[in-house]
């Protein structure tokens, strides 16, 4: 490249995500570990520490999934607790920020934000908090309150909660100091527990997808998580998403859009293609075929053939076959599109879950991988990505050894932490520590 940009390049964020329950994770490869071990999640956060990593992403669930009435155990059931999980990883990493996944609708305000901000404290300033809503009954069952939230209050209380935690962290100094805050959902008094932490407010990170999630995200998140990975759809997203800014006083970077993305990497372009074609068909085993054919329809469909056509019957809309995955928003036209697919392609329902639910973004060598992130992040489809790797926990091994340095010879990635906490890693302005001491 012989002329030279004007201005500096955007610089491209990257986290990595520690596979949750979904059957992402290819169990048949002989290299795939534990999911519950600790030197799993040590293993995968030091990989992205070594990568340069902004941070370390933990989903949460709140109850075990079923299907049918039972447990479902085709993938993982269970997982440790997230902030539990990060603080231990605090003392086994140095830079890399740890964000947390825990739900706004179960918890509550003055407990939440000592947690997140005694992660803070001990990681020295890493701390982040994915804010999700979920209030559906069925995990509410696990808890004293139950389903107790409308869907159009998730988003309601939620922003309320980040406005109490907000005032509990602003609250806190050398030592306690006294808070107030009350709305629509809480009425709370008292005083901040722990001391001031190096990042003041921890990262707030929002996942949902509904018109009240982005206005929520717009209004009070520091990156949002999303599932909008193709360029199209990102660059779609991204502007819908910015656009709202200005109505909350901010600006274009003070929010960050970071999809949730798979890399396959081969020697060339074509081995590349197929070995992400191998890791689909493991992921979609044949009762995990049968098992997502069910979460469309709603109906036990144990008795069909996963090599054979798609069934005739119609979708269930009223079933509670599945519980705990949010099911698609229309069933019918779900079923309707499959069924188009299947007979275009001659597929079968293997092959035909294979193409509607597989999402691997970013296929090739790792300069095809290291060119079509930067254009991505270049043409404004995301400011960086959430890597969710196929194998526990070796996953992003390749990644960091091979595009991470491409990323940086391209000069849109750091070649070391400039800063201690995750907003410096960010890029964020306006932290909430101005004037503070170390
Ligand atoms: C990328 C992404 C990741 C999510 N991760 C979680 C999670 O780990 N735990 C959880 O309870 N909900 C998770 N959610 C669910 C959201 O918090 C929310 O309940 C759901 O998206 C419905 O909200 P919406 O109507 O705004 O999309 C996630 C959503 C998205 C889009």
């Amino acid at each position: 490249m012989t002329a030279g940009p004007t201005r500096p390049r955007k610089q491209i964020h990257l986290a990595a995500h520690f596979p949750g329950v979904n059957n992402t994770t290819v169990w048949a490869d002989p290299r795939s570990g534990s999911q519950i071990d600790f030197a799993s999640f040590v293993h995968l956060a030091r990989t992205a520490e070594r990568g340069l990593f902004d941070f370390f992403f933990l989903a949460e669930g709140l109850r075990l999934r079923e299907h049918k009435g039972r447990v479902h155990d085709l993938d993982v059931v269970g997982r440790p607790e997230s902030i539990t999980v990060l603080n231990a990883l605090a003392a086994v990493t140095d830079r890399l920020g740890l964000a947390a996944t825990v739900n706004a609708t179960f918890n509550e305000p003055w407990e939440l934000a000592r947690r997140l901000a005694s992660l803070d404290l001990l990681s020295g300033g890493r701390a982040a908090w994915n804010v999700v809503t979920s209030s559906d009954a069925f995990t509410g069952e696990n808890f004293r309150r139950g389903g107790f939230l409308d869907r159009a209050d998730r988003y309601t209380r939620a922003a309320e909660f980040v406005a109490a935690a907000r005032a509990l962290w602003d609250a806190a100094g050398e030592g306690p100091r006294s808070f107030a805050w009350s709305g629509d959902h809480f009425a709370i008094a008292g005083e901040s527990a722990p001391p001031r932490s190096p990042q003041g407010r921890p990262v707030v990170i929002q996942a949902g997808d509904s018109d009240e999630g982005r206005e929520f995200a717009a209004s009070a998140a520091d990156i949002i998580f999303t599932r909008h990975g193709t360029l199209e759809a990102g660059r779609a997203f991204y502007r819908d998403v910015k656009r709202r800014l200005p109505g909350y006083g901010r600006r274009e970077e003070d929010l960050k859009l970071m999809p949730g993305v798979t890399v396959v990497l081969g020697d060339t372009d074509a081995d590349a293609q197929e070995r992400a074609a191998e890791i689909r068909r493991q992921q979609i085993s044949p009762q995990n075929a049968i098992h997502a054919l069910e979460l469309v329809w709603g109906r036990d469909l144990s008795a069909y053939d996963p090599d054979g056509p798609l069934p005739a019957v119609d979708p269930d809309p009223e079933s509670a076959l599945v519980q705990g995955r949010v099911r698609h928003a229309d069933p019918f036209e779900a079923a309707a599109r499959w069924r188009a697919l299947s007979e275009e392609k001659g597929l079968s329902i293997r092959q035909t879950v294979i193409e509607t639910t597989s999402r691997q973004s970013f296929i090739g060598t790792p300069s095809t991988v290291a060119a079509a992130m930067t254009e991505f992040v270049e043409r404004d489809a995301a400011d960086g990505f959430i890597l969710v790797p196929h194998l526990t926990p070796g996953g992003l091994d390749d990644f960091v050894d091979t595009v991470v340095p491409l990323l940086q010879e391209r000069g849109v990635f750091r070649t070391r932490y400039t800063g201690t906490t995750l907003r410096e890693h960010l890029g964020l302005a306006g932290t909430g520590v101005e004037g503070l001491t170390a």
